[in-house]
């Protein structure tokens, strides 16, 4: 609280003009995003989808700086999916590129921000390339205190459960584990987010009402917040504005 309050009043109060939401309440320590309306931002503009994930890409700069500049612990980035494999080669291609060419630009700055990043899904599938940027990412970025950035590349929720179904199925046919031993925490200890609070606010841009096989287990007292406008449109000011709906609502978790 303080160090927020520190950060607000210290150096970075260019980046907090547009705030809308409620500076003394509470910020949601964990938001995940579902960045979604690339193809869509460019093919309105005539342009190929590819354009739009490159646009795209300056909308996770500014939203880093946003949620760096408000103290959020916690923000976690849906990429790629387990099922995004099926589009066309030269558009996978190209999305496999891109977490180089973001760090390339964007570690420099992340470092001078403290920003610690870690990427959760599949490593297996993944080109060398794109595995090798981001190992090197997490590496140098590894002892940073700051925000937590997450990118969720070759994510998918189900895959997750499996295969944490499967490590625990193993302990328990060693001998090193009792089914009843299994519970929520010890599932949870089996997951990518196995450091990882779950979401606190769960944002997705394009106008789609649905989660796409992103955290399906995290989410499960997560708040929602869906926009229309397109990842690529998305500004610091939607940021915010989602924020201060969360600052609203009132979470229950099943009690009164
Ligand atoms: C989100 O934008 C980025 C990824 C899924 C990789 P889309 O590429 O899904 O854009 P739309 O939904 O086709 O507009
Ligand atoms: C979800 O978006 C995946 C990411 C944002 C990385 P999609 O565009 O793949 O989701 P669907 O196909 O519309 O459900
Ligand atoms: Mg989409």
């Amino acid at each position: 609280m303080l160090e927020r309050l520190g950060k607000m009043l210290g150096g970075k109060q260019e980046d907090t003009t547009s705030t809308t939401f409620d500076d003394k309440g509470v910020i949601p320590h964990h938001i995940a995003v579902i960045m979604d309306g690339n193809g869509r931002w460019a093919k309105k503009r005539n342009l190929p989808r590819i354009a739009g994930h490159h646009q795209g890409m300056k909308t996770v700069k500014e939203i880093v700086r946003a949620a760096d500049a408000i103290g959020v612990g916690i923000l976690t980035m849906y990429a790629f999916s387990t099922e995004n494999w099926k589009r066309p080669k030269d558009e996978v291609d190209y999305l496999m590129k891109l977490p180089q060419e973001f760090l390339a630009t964007e570690l420099k700055e992340l470092m001078e921000r403290n920003v610690r990043i870690s990427m959760i899904g599949s490593r297996e599938e993944l080109p060398e390339h794109t595995l090798k940027a981001l190992l090197e990412a997490e590496q140098k970025t590894k002892n940073n205190t700051g925000l937590q950035l997450n990118f969720a590349l070759n994510y998918g929720g189900r895959v997750e459960i499996v295969k944490a179904m499967k490590e625990i199925a193993d302990l328990v046919k060693a001998g090193e584990l009792k089914p009843e031993q299994i519970d929520e925490e010890l599932i949870s200890s089996h997951l990518y987010t196995r450091e990882i609070p779950d979401p606190d606010l769960l944002i997705r841009t394009s106008g789609e009402i649905r989660v796409s096989n992103f955290m399906l287990w995290q989410l499960a007292y997560t708040e929602f917040w869906f926009t229309d406008v397109f990842w690529p449109d998305f500004k610091r000011e939607h940021f915010y504005q989602a924020i201060a709906d969360y600052q609203r609502r009132a979470r229950r978790y099943g009690a009164v």
